[in-house]
């Protein structure tokens, strides 16, 4: 993305150097070329090209300087040499005064001006862990910090999200929160940890986690996980728990009992619920990621039906995808209607209408357990739940997959199958996982924030909720001393009813920072 111009701190004097006078053609871009790493005649040669195209050029020493080019150096590298030459811009460093690659300078060679400052063009700074301790930039809350999809810290988090893994497959839930954390903390740094120290100030990173960083950095891999990674164990229980329907429990269980392979269970005739042998049969299927556009289409087809069922009614993605994310384990979908109440019944018809049409390959519906906020608030006080009471149903979804290309809608796909069922040529399809949600539109804001995910970000949101602002949240309502308040729930009135819309608000300005997100 362009970015503007580089904003001038100073303007040049009218009067230049009588040496520069004649060339001067950009007289508010003013160089200074940086000898670190990119020595002294190479340096004189750039100056004079950069002369002879009509910039000017001037040294480290000056006020005038605008633009601060170097090669092969990071940006903390050029501060420091700008500091060793007691350059009295330092303090103007990125408001105003730019830290520029060579790439900026041959670029604007070429084109015989200054070309407009690009992102890939500026040197990163990373800020020290001190500064930012001290400037309070690294949140302790995931849901305070912006989580980017991208991050400087793939291999760290890795090692950290298997530990957290194993953890978990021990029901070691403490243990794998703090792995996990840890990982997330690494996701939001806008810098580049590179030596242990780097970590003194930051928050949620335990002694454990601290050791495996340290070895990553320092030999590349770290030998604990590496040793989990190979484990039969953590292979077992990472080949069962990936099967729709089973958790940690039933793994160990069958990992106990010496099974191996999904071909054991099989020969040792192994009970399975329905859900189980559907996640059995279509195993293959969905351990393969659904992408972005399978996500869309299936998005589309049951819009359409759900528009048959309930003219009105709407169908949003949600989940991992909302995130940004470009694929992911299964499809969320939340459906509503404008109407409160209106969407009672609804999830029934739109299931059976797919089933029927041959979209389904496994569903279970489960009912709103949803009594009122009263007893909702009650729960939340007497435990520490997250989950939710709305009506759902857990599917296995059948995306038929065409000569054409994935159909755009649901009639087409019906067109199609029967199509490939008159002619006899079989359609190849792909058992996609979709999870669908109903909830009133009185609820649904809270519901899409707490159906978005991730969930690092969704405890922390909840933990937030409750220790910094005294209020609790969950995918129904927020509530105030126990009290449901904000635009959606029921009204308080008063203080509380304000608390919460600026809560609220407050929650959707860092549900939009989502959006670049979140692998946390
Ligand atoms: N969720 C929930 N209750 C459940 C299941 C999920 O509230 N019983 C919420 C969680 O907050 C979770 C989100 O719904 O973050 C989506 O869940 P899931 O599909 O498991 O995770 P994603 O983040 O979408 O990851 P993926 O892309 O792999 O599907
Ligand atoms: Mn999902
Ligand atoms: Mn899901």
């Amino acid at each position: 993305m362009a970015q503007l111009p580089v904003k001038k701190k100073r303007q040049p004097p009218a009067s230049l150097p009588a040496n520069l006078q004649h060339c001067v053609r950009f007289p508010g871009v003013v160089l200074c070329l940086v000898e670190k790493k990119m020595g002294l005649s190479r340096k004189a040669f750039l100056v004079s090209l950069a002369q002879r195209k009509g910039f000017c050029v001037e040294e480290a020493s000056s006020e005038r300087v605008t633009h601060v080019v170097s090669e092969n150096n990071s940006g903390n590298e050029v501060i420091e040499w700008l500091k060793r030459k007691g350059s009295p811009f330092l303090d103007a460093v990125g408001h105003g005064i730019a830290l520029l690659d060579l790439s900026w300078f041959t670029e604007s060679m070429s084109t015989g001006q200054p070309v407009e400052i690009e992102p890939r063009h500026r040197l990163q700074v990373a800020a020290h862990a001190k500064e930012l301790e001290g400037q309070c930039q690294v949140a302790t809350y995931a849901c305070q910090r912006r989580t980017p999809l991208e991050h400087n810290h793939q291999m760290l988090t890795e090692a950290l999200e298997t530990l957290a893994e194993e953890a978990h497959f021990w029901g070691s839930e403490g243990r794998c929160l703090a792995f996990s954390r840890a990982a997330s903390m690494l996701k939001s740094l806008p810098w580049t940890v590179r030596k242990i120290q780097d970590l003194n100030s930051l928050p949620c990173i335990g002694e454990h986690s601290r050791r495996v960083i340290q070895e990553v950095l320092e030999d590349g891999e770290s030998a604990e996980v590496e040793r989990i990674r190979r484990s039969e164990r953590y292979q077992t229980m990472k080949l069962f728990t990936k099967i729709f329907g089973v958790g940690v429990k039933t793994a160990s269980r069958w990992y106990q009992e010496g099974l191996r392979t999904l071909a054991d269970l099989q020969a040792h005739h192994t009970k399975l619920s329905k859900e189980q042998q559907a996640g059995l049969l279509y195993y293959e299927d969905l351990s393969t990621p659904v992408t972005f556009s399978e996500a869309e289409t299936i998005g589309q087809l049951v819009r359409e039906v759900v528009e048959q069922c309930l003219p009105g009614a709407s169908v949003t993605l949600t989940g991992g995808f909302r995130r940004g994310k470009q694929s992911g384990h299964d499809v969320d979908l939340l459906l509503t209607h404008p109407m409160d109440g209106q969407e009672v019944g609804l999830l029934g018809k739109v299931i059976g209408q797919m089933d029927r049409q041959g979209f389904l390959l496994y569903h279970s519906i489960h009912r709103s357990s949803f009594q009122s906020f009263e007893d909702e608030a009650q729960e939340i006080r007497d435990s520490t739940t997250a989950m939710d009471h709305f009506e759902r149903c857990f599917s296995i979804f059948r995306l038929g997959c065409f000569p054409g290309g994935i159909p755009r809608s649901a009639s087409e796909a019906q067109r199609l199958n029967n199509a490939v069922q008159v002619s006899g040529t079989p359609g190849s399809w792909k058992a996609v996982r979709v999870d669908f949600v109903v909830t009133p539109c009185s609820q649904f804001p809270f519901a899409l924030l707490g159906w978005t995910g991730s969930r690092n970000f969704e405890r922390d949101l909840r933990r937030f909720s409750k220790h910094e602002k005294k209020m609790v949240l969950n995918s129904h309502a927020l509530y105030d001393k126990g009290k449901v308040c904000g635009f959606w729930g029921r009204r308080t009135g008063g203080e509380s009813l304000w608390y919460g819309v600026g809560f609220l608000l407050m929650i959707y300005i860092s549900v939009s920072y989502v959006f670049c997100l979140f692998a946390c």
